[in-house]
């Protein structure tokens, strides 16, 4: 039997995303890298339901496997709440309820979705009603993709990833997402690119330029292209993942011989990312690379950010 609760109770939802191009430039003295990034959000979502405690718990379930994802102070929603809380003067708690559908450290920012969700749910049952400038503020110290998780859509990324302006971008992007079982972490994604490039000699160095979005990305996205837009698809962390998981070169490869437009791995994977040409081809493809025996799931994007439902 189901009890109805008398706790006031607020839903954000808020979506997982995949970098459509990602630049890292060189190594800063804050132990993050400079990067310029075009982020897309799709409709693969989180949803952080908060209610009203005297304490700061959560609790964690999801459509996905999220027997990897800590329900203690190091889960980034309940650091969420704790930031807002500290910042705002709040002297009360929260319970979370987590639902998951974003793949756990796959690379598409389901922990950032958390965060995000976590601090609109908390700022609207808390009445603590914080700008949406002051949020964004939040999100940063939180983590390089949180701020994008809370805006949506579609935006360009620079500085940590934090910095954004709004992409212009018409129509619907269909994406096949093949997920594995075994996330990825990303410090060390980013630690095995600058080891490769150590190896490699590649001059990265901040002399040189700094690290921007292809105008190739910004063309196909305002004309709601996807071929042109599989052409400019681009991520520097694609050769990291790769290096700490060769098996995902035979997944790319078998996307692209089986109709996607473009494969790419998303953010710091092991999530890869296939574009189709419409939706009915997403469908098609997402068949036979289940047959193949892969976890695979289907999305859209752009989709909206972190936002209250009832
Ligand atoms: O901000 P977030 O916690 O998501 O970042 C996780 C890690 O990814 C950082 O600690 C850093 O090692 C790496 N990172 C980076 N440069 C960025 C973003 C993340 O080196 N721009």
């Amino acid at each position: 039997m189901t009890v109805a609760s008398s706790e006031p109770t607020v839903r954000v939802r808020a979506p997982g995303k995949i970098n459509l191009f990602l630049e890292v430039g060189p190594l800063q003295g804050d132990g993050y890298h400079q990067l310029a990034t075009a982020f897309q959000a799709v409709s693969l979502y989180e949803d952080v339901v908060a209610t009203a405690s005297d304490d700061f718990t959560m609790s964690v379930a999801g459509s996905i496997d999220v027997s990897g994802v800590p329900v203690d102070e190091t889960n980034l929603a309940l650091r969420a709440a704790r930031l807002l809380a500290a910042e705002t003067g709040y002297s009360g708690g929260v319970h979370l309820d987590v639902f998951k559908e974003v793949p756990v450290a796959g690379g598409m920012g389901g922990g950032s979705a958390d965060a995000a969700a976590a601090l609109v749910a908390c700022d609207t049952l808390w009445g603590t009603r914080l700008g949406s400038a002051e949020l964004h503020r939040l999100a940063a110290r939180l983590g390089a993709d949180v701020p994008f998780a809370l805006k949506g859509g579609t935006a360009i990324g620079t500085g940590r990833g934090d910095e954004l302006s709004p992409a212009l971008a018409r129509g619907r992007f269909d994406w096949v997402l093949v997920v594995n079982e075994e996330g990825l972490s990303t410090p060390e994604v980013y630690a095995a690119l600058d080891r490769h490039r150590d190896r490699h000699r590649v001059d990265i160095s901040p002399a040189r330029t700094l690290p921007e979005v292809d105008a190739g990305v910004l063309h196909a996205l305002r004309a709601g292209d996807p071929a042109m837009l599989a052409e400019a698809l681009r991520n520097d962390l694609q050769v990291a993942a790769l290096g700490l998981r060769p098996d995902l070169a035979e997944t790319l490869e078998l996307g692209e011989s089986s109709g996607a437009l473009a494969g790419l791995v998303s953010g710091s994977g092991p999530t890869v990312a296939f574009l189709a040409a419409s939706p009915e081809a997403a469908v098609e493809l997402h068949d036979m690379l289940d047959a193949s025996g892969r976890d695979v799931l289907l999305a859209h994007g752009p989709v909206k950010g972190a936002r209250v439902i009832s």
